[in-house]
C-alpha cells in the first residue's frame, strides 16, 4: 500500500464528474486499499478518487475507524429526513462550514469485486456518503455552506 498525494482545491480534477468504474480488477483493489491509507493517515472520515486525481466514480467511507465503507459506482436511490452539521474536506484544509443534508440515506454501489451492495446509513455517515458522492460530480461542501466559511 502506498499514500496518494491528496490534491488541494484548486486542481481541476475536484471539479469534474467522474467516470463509472468499469473494470474490477486488482488495480481497483490496490487503489482503493490506497484510498482507505492515505484517509487514516489524513485523519479524514472520507475520501473520494478526484481527490487523488482519478477522476472515477468511488469513495472510501470510515466514521468510527473500523467500519469501512468502499462506494465504487455509488447511486443514492432515497433519503429520509435533513440535519444540519459542520463539515470540512481534505482537499480545502482549514476551513469548515454548515451544511444541511439528509439525516438517512440509501444507497446503492458496487464493492471493489463488482457485486452490488445496498447501504442504510443516518447521521454523520450519512453526512460523510453525501460530501464523497457530491466529489464524484465535482460538487465541494463549500457550494452548500450554509453563511460563511470559517477558517
Ligand atoms: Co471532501
Amino acid at each position: 500500500m502506498a499514500l496518494r498525494n491528496i490534491l488541494k482545491e484548486n486542481e481541476p480534477v475536484l471539479r469534474e464528474k467522474c467516470f463509472e468504474v468499469t473494470l474490477f480488477n486488482e488495480r481497483l483493489g490496490v487503489t482503493l486499499d490506497d484510498m482507505i491509507e492515505t484517509m487514516f493517515a489524513a485523519d479524514g472520515v472520507g475520501l473520494a478518487a478526484p481527490q487523488v486525481g482519478i477522476p472515477k466514480r468511488m469513495c472510501v467511507v470510515s466514521v468510527d475507524g473500523k467500519t469501512i465503507y468502499e462506494l465504487i459506482n455509488p447511486v443514492i436511490t432515497k433519503t429520509a429526513g435533513t440535519q444540519k452539521g459542520i463539515e470540512g474536506c481534505l482537499s480545502i484544509p482549514g476551513k469548515h462550514g454548515m451544511v444541511e443534508r439528509p439525516k438517512t440515506v440509501w444507497v446503492e454501489a458496487k464493492d471493489r469485486y463488482g457485486n452490488t451492495k445496498e447501504y442504510k446509513v443516518s447521521d454523520l455517515t450519512a453526512v460523510a456518503f453525501c460530501h464523497e458522492i457530491d466529489h464524484l460530480d465535482g460538487v465541494l461542501y463549500v457550494d452548500k455552506v450554509i453563511g460563511d466559511l470559517k477558517e
